[in-house]
């Protein structure tokens, strides 16, 4: 069973098995794993090293064993290591002779470099996938919304009046960096380490660039011990999940608090809430809530592999059959939170009218009262001054702005005329901030154009 008894005069330890095994976790590749073999024997093949007979016995048992997992007819069983050696027991089970061959100019090293690469490849185009139908919800939010006020935030105290596109703009601007963040990840690990052997290369005549090409990557790598000890793929892909999970949590967080009693800028759906079992009245936003808290697993993956990888010496060590669970439990973990995220938030209601007023009590158009005065020559540091004093005044009064009269305008500065309802009014707020990347109507719609074409690329 094993690929490596021949030096051996004892059976292994059950324990030791049991620990050193990777099948149970690495099962989950197996798709990748058939399918490097397959390139592989294929490049043999072509370079006269395996016969065409061998090669095609070999790609048909390969291909056999791919349907019977997939179908349920064939299942992993404890004694294997690991799927490389699960599958070539098996070929070798159905094939005989030529399925000995498979293995030539090969080893578990970059073979496992290889499968591993091909998964989070694989995985990346899947999250990939699940970002962009976020963000046409976040854009379809914004081409509604690009006249919805509501307050901006700084230090979670209202600021400056915005609107929910501008809001939602935002969070697309962080996804579309974490799509790229993915790509350059997907970019600058797609070189095959196939052919690297164990770590110094094989004695075959090896055609690299080919198998490479098979597996649509961009070429070989370049050295042979780097190929199968090199992780920086799965540290780089993790640090992109971790930021994935760091929005999401933001995002999360916010929707937590505009759900409460106290905001109501949204109402989470009832598919999406859960209840309590003692409090008849609640209705939880704990999908927001598990999304905000899985952060810590994706965070807690990436610790763990940059720890791992921190002491080890050239070439491949077993510490580094330690990336996979943590990374597979991390892309499950993400695309699980997108997809559950994605759900709720194309189901929840907002409540315009609630996030309106909010922005209109509140003082979010202070700093316009202050732009005001200095548009009629007062210096922006004594307007400032001035206007601190007509917000004293309100809190007193427990009036907004736009409330007071001109003679209590002109009372505090005799500067203020007719025209400050119109130039402090929460639609000339947002109006008047039209350069791009500002919450006003025309620069808006211009950068919802951009994010239609980025989403039809
Ligand atoms: N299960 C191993 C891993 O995940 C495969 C490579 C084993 N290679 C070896 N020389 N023992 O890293």
């Amino acid at each position: 069973m094993k690929l490596w008894g021949g030096r051996f005069t004892k059976e292994t330890n059950q324990l030791v098995h049991n620990f050193n095994e990777s099948l149970s976790f690495d099962q989950k590749f197996y798709h990748q794993d058939i399918d490097g073999s397959i390139a592989h024997v294929t490049m043999l093949a072509k370079q006269g090293i395996v016969s065409n007979e061998d090669k095609i016995a070999i790609i048909e048992g390969l291909e056999s064993i791919k349907e019977d997992l997939e179908e349920g007819r064939l299942e992993f069983t404890k004694e294997h290591e690991d799927i490389h050696s699960f599958v070539e027991a098996n070929l070798i089970a159905r094939i005989g002779e030529a399925g000995k061959r498979l293995h030539t100019g090969r080893s578990r090293n970059d073979q496992v470099a290889l499968d591993m690469k091909l998964y989070c490849r694989d995985e990346i185009d899947e999250i990939d996938g699940l970002i962009q139908k976020l963000l046409k919800v976040l854009l379809g939010i914004m081409e509604e919304n690009v006249d919805t006020y509501m307050p901006g935030f700084t230090h979670l105290q209202k600021a400056q009046p915005i609107t929910l596109a501008h809001h939602m703009g935002a969070y697309f601007e962080m996804f579309s960096r974490d799509r790229s963040r993915l790509q350059d990840t997907k970019n600058r690990m797609n070189y095959c380490p196939l052919g690297s052997g164990a770590l110094a290369g094989t004695t075959y005549p090896l055609d690299r660039e080919y198998t490479a090409q098979l597996l649509g990557f961009q070429g070989p790598t370049l050295n042979s011990m780097d190929s199968v000890a090199d992780r920086d793929y799965v540290i780089e892909l993790l640090s992109a999940l971790a930021t994935i999970s760091m929005h999401l949590s933001r995002f999360c967080e916010e929707i937590i608090i505009w759900n409460t009693n106290e905001y109501q800028f949204v109402e989470i759906d009832d598919a999406y809430s859960t209840g309590s079992s003692i409090m008849p009245q609640k209705k939880n936003p704990d999908i927001a809530e598990l999304v905000r808290g899985k952060t810590g697993r994706v965070y807690g993956a990436l610790m763990s592999i940059l720890t791992t990888m921190k002491g080890i010496p050239l070439a491949y060590n077993k510490d580094m059959q330690e990336d996979k669970e943590l990374t597979f439990d991390a892309i499950d973990t993400v695309k699980g939170c997108l997809a559950l995220f994605t759900g709720m938030i194309s189901t929840m209601t907002f409540r315009n009218d609630v996030m309106e007023n909010s922005a209109k009590n509140g003082f979010t158009n202070a700093t316009d009262a202050a732009d005001y005065l200095v548009n009629h020559g007062v210096p922006f540091r004594d307007a400032h001054g001035i206007v601190g004093q007509l917000v004293l005044y309100c809190i007193e009064k427990e009036k907004a702005l736009d409330d007071m009269t001109l003679e209590e305008f002109r009372a505090i500065s005799p500067v203020f005329e007719d025209d400050i309802y119109e130039a402090i009014s929460m639609e000339t707020c947002v109006k008047k901030r039209m350069t791009i990347g500002a919450p006003g109507q025309e620069a808006m719609k211009r950068v919802i154009e951009i994010y239609k074409g980025q989403l039809e690329d």
